[in-house]
């Protein structure tokens, strides 16, 4: 048997462990749990979970049009937001075009392409952030660019653009490129940095907005994102669209989520008041990191990652050590909530002192 050629450049995604009897802060989920709206409304959904789901998704679509104040048919969803990205990969490229994509970023863009033949370039990141004006220049050089892939906040390291930075490189973006502004955490953002997706949509005919209900929602098992754009892109992606993406469950879950004011505060205080306290304790101990605008923190560990990882593992929390990233010497945890925090320090603490006594130790 013979696989396509593409796939020689993929490789298995790993995603963030699961142990039992250990903190899972690996992925960037909700610590307070799924919100309580939803979860009510799965179970009196669950009584229907033999019939197939509305394909179309209406009633969410609708329910997500008023939230956004855009026309339903300008709204697609997915089974988790990734899935939107490769529906973009497959309507979008053919095999040999571009898709531009940041050096430290969400693995899925790069998978997405090379899954439909397309080729990657990177751009750098100084200082952990996307760099405006080396998107604008690769997409000059680049003319067979048909993708740009943006997320903002950044995954993994949190940082994001000014409304003013994301604006330039919409307008210095030609119109046969598709900008996806992936937005996975926006509802995180300091509110003077998060952009407007819906007045972007009307403005850019080459922008599709993807956001989910995997993180302040706490629906990361269901598997639910979204997109918005104008007409034509999403009856494009409705064209390579499964039948049944999103299940009938998730479906009515995700649109309970969208009326649960208070889970989403309490998220949102919970992650706020976490981040400052983790500041303070990093800067205690010596330990860089990126300020960080998402439900997680980039640390530099200043040793490597994948090794530090499995000693926090062993020492009961997991947390993603960012090789794969291309950031050997960083790790990511997620906001926990207090408890969370104390236990993530304490592993941290002991971790930290268990690298310095091999450091010490002397050689053989
Ligand atoms: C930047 C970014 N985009 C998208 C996703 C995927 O979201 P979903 O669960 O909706 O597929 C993630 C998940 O961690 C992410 O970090």
């Amino acid at each position: 048997m013979y696989p396509r050629q593409a796939l020689e450049r993929l490789h298995e995604y790993v995603p963030g462990e699961r142990r039992a009897g250990v903190l899972k802060l690996s992925s960037n989920e909700n610590p307070l749990g799924p919100s309580p709206r939803a979860i009510e409304q799965l179970r009196s959904s669950a009584a229907e979970a033999h019939i197939y789901p509305d394909g179309a998704a209406r009633q969410l679509r609708e329910r997500l049009a008023r939230q956004l104040s855009v026309p339903a048919d300008q709204v697609i969803t997915g089974n988790g937001s990734d899935e939107l990205m490769v529906y973009a990969a497959a309507a979008y490229l053919n095999p040999g075009d571009i898709a531009v994509i940041a050096r430290h970023t969400f693995s899925v863009y790069a998978f997405a392409t090379n899954l439909f033949d397309g080729r990657v370039i990177t751009t750098e990141m100084p200082h952990g952030r996307h760099d405006p004006d080396a998107f604008v220049a690769t997409l000059r050089a680049q003319p067979r660019t048909r993708l740009l892939f943006v997320c903002n906040p950044n995954n993994p390291t949190g940082t994001c653009l000014s409304r003013g930075e994301l604006e330039h490189i919409l307008d210095q973006t030609p119109a046969e490129t598709l900008v996806i502004l992936d937005e996975a955490y926006c509802e995180y953002m300091d509110p003077s940095d998060a952009s407007d997706g819906p007045a972007l949509i009307r403005r850019y005919p080459n922008l599709l907005v993807l956001r989910t209900f995997s993180k302040i929602y706490g629906l990361a098992g269901l598997r639910v994102g979204y997109g918005m754009a104008q007409r034509e892109i999403i009856r494009t992606l409705n064209k390579v669209k499964l039948p049944f993406n999103t299940s009938l469950v998730a479906q009515a879950a995700a649109a309970a989520a969208l009326d649960d004011d208070g889970f989403v505060r309490r998220s949102l205080e919970t992650n706020l008041s976490g981040r400052g306290r983790l500041y303070g304790e990093l800067e205690r101990r010596g330990l860089t990191y990126y300020r960080t605008q998402a439900n997680f923190i980039c640390i530099n560990v200043r040793s490597d990652a994948r090794a530090f990882a499995e000693q926090m593992a062993a020492n009961g929390v997991t947390i993603r050590p960012l090789t794969s990233f291309g950031l050997d010497d960083c790790i990511r945890v997620t906001i926990g909530t207090g408890q969370q925090i104390d236990a993530f320090l304490r592993a941290l603490d002991s971790t930290l002192a268990s690298i310095r006594r091999s450091a010490d130790a002397p050689a053989d």
